[in-house]
């Protein structure tokens, strides 16, 4: 499998991109109770885990159906947030969703989440609808596209 590499100027790191093994679900299972998600394993989706040369720092999980996929999840351990590996993680995702015919890219956020918003407007999704209170705490739910 092709793995992605670079050296993330603002992590001053080796950075490598590829998919998680079966082992590793407890530590992706720690990283997303990290950040509020709890997680439920899906044997049918794309599981990407973004490393260190120590550890996991990021991962994401992509379904994909025909040309089109939907980013379920997508988490930086908060140490790491804020260092440009949300962007480096989701551009190297739709590199890899490109190369496998994928066409739209959706997915959905609150609209409370604003490093979220914000880096998903950076990466080209545009807004395609909204569901009013969609979540528990009664935010917006913005279901965002991005054509590949
Ligand atoms: C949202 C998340 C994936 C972003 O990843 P990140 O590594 O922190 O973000 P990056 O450093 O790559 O920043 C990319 C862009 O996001 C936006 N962003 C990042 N941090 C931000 C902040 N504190 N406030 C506003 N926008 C911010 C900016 O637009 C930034 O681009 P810029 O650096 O050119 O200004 C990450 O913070 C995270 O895991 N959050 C918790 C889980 C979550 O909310 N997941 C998304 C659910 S839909």
């Amino acid at each position: 499998m092709a793995e992605g590499k670079t050296t993330s100027k603002r992590v001053g790191e080796n950075l490598l991109v590829k998919e998680v093994l079966e082992s590793e679900y407890p530590l992706i299972k720690n990283l997303l109770k990290d950040v509020g998600y709890n997680w439920q394993f899906s044997n049918t989706s794309l599981k990407l885990g973004l490393y260190n040369e120590k550890e996991i720092i990021a991962y994401t999980e992509i379904s994909i159906v025909l040309d089109e996929a939907n980013i379920d999840i997508i988490a930086i351990t908060p140490t790491y947030q804020g260092r440009g590996l949300g962007r480096f993680l989701l551009k190297e995702s739709l590199k890899r969703l490109k190369e496998k015919g994928v066409k739209k890219v959706f997915l959905e956020v609150s609209n409370n989440n604003k490093k979220a918003l914000g880096l998903y407007s950076k990466l080209g999704f545009k807004k395609l609808l909204e569901r009013k209170g969609y979540y528990k705490d009664g935010s917006d739910a913005i279901v965002m596209e991005k054509k590949l």
